[in-house]
């Protein structure tokens, strides 16, 4: 991305959640709260940082309800997740700093409860909403989907969330909504990154999608991930994950949605649009200006273990979504 410095976090092994335990929810996943609760702590112990503080707050029983209620998998469940550890502690999310283990050690003091969700725009149903509400009748999903940033590393990430298809049809969008814009909350306060005087975003962060991107199937909104709740790290309480696209369109925390005629001003592309397109599509052809596109660090790796490996057009979803863009020159649309 365009700030440059970024120091790899030091993973202390301990921290490294064992894989068995996140197998194991699975096992009671459909059983009692009171156990899965039982094992949030578990985690939430395995994860705490030397500096001391939980990683996984406590979230709404509601939530933690319908997360543990997720339906197995019905996509990418060949795939090998990353160790739990990598997932969340190594992260962008600049509104907690630069560095890929400031959102891990800088996020602990955010709260996500309440939490409320703005619909604007283009569209018939209007308003400020509560998550519960957004949230109420829509069944979860657990979905394996591979996350390839533009710096070029990626992680394999099971997903608890829904498609986002189906929160939009809510809404009941107008013809005329061709764009969906996404903003992140902006609270300087619990955020150190929006209060930073080394700071070039111009915030909140926010992302977009062309309609029927965003009506894909495969576009997701998560409110979980490893079958537990999402970490703040990670987004919480609700963020984006467009698997198909690098990973700055996965915008986390979302507080306002807004249906659009016109295409939405977008972070990256409003700090560098020479470097970061608002199609943002994967695409080994097209290299960042600054660094190849074609390859990418699957992660975990390690200098003795570098796991390079190719990049796939659309990060591997093609058949799902190349359809998307008939006709267009990915080149010129990037
Ligand atoms: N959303 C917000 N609000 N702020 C951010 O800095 N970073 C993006 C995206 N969503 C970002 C964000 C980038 S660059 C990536 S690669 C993914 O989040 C990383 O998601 P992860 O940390 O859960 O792996």
């Amino acid at each position: 991305m365009l700030i440059p410095k970024r120091r790899y976090p030091k993973i202390d092994p301990s921290e490294i959640t064992p894989e068995e335990l996140y197998v194991n929810r699975r096992l009671f996943m459909k059983g009692s709260l009171t156990a899965a609760a039982a094992l949030s702590t578990i985690q939430a112990q395995a994860l705490v940082s030397p500096e001391g503080g939980s990683r996984i707050p406590s979230r709404p029983e509601w939530l933690e309800r319908a997360v543990v209620n997720a339906s197995e998998t019905s996509f990418g469940a060949g795939e090998k997740p990353a160790p739990y550890a990598s997932a969340t502690q190594y992260n962008n999310f600049y509104e907690f700093g630069m560095s890929k283990s400031d959102p891990f050690e800088n996020s602990g003091k955010f709260t996500t409860d309440p939490w409320n969700v703005t619909i604007e725009g283009e569209c018939e149903v209007k308003g400020s909403f509560a998550l519960e509400d957004l949230l109420k009748g829509i069944d979860l999903e657990e979905r394996i989907y591979r996350l390839r940033c533009v710096e070029a590393w990626s992680m394999v990430i099971p997903w608890v969330g829904f498609p986002l298809a189906e929160l939009i049809k809510r809404f009941k969008p107008l013809s005329s909504a061709k764009y969906v814009e996404f903003v992140t909350v902006e609270r300087p306060k619990e955020m150190p990154g929006q209060r930073s005087v080394f700071s070039t975003i111009d915030w909140p962060y926010r992302e977009g999608l062309r309609m029927d991107e965003a009506m894909n199937p495969l576009t997701l909104m998560a409110v979980g991930m490893y079958g537990n709740v999402l970490p703040n790290q990670n987004g919480a309480p609700m963020r984006l994950v467009v698997p198909w696209k690098y990973g700055f369109k996965s915008i986390k925390s979302i507080v306002k949605i807004r249906f659009r005629e016109t295409m939405p001003p977008t972070t990256w592309n409003d700090l560098a649009p020479q470097e970061y397109g608002f199609y943002a599509n994967v695409n080994p052809e097209v290299d960042h200006p600054r660094w190849s596109q074609a390859s990418e660090r699957r992660l975990p790796n390690s200098i003795f273990s570098p796991n390079r490996i190719p990049t796939e057009m659309f990060n591997g979803y093609g058949e799902q979504v190349a359809h998307l863009y008939k006709g267009m020159d990915l080149r010129k649309w990037y």
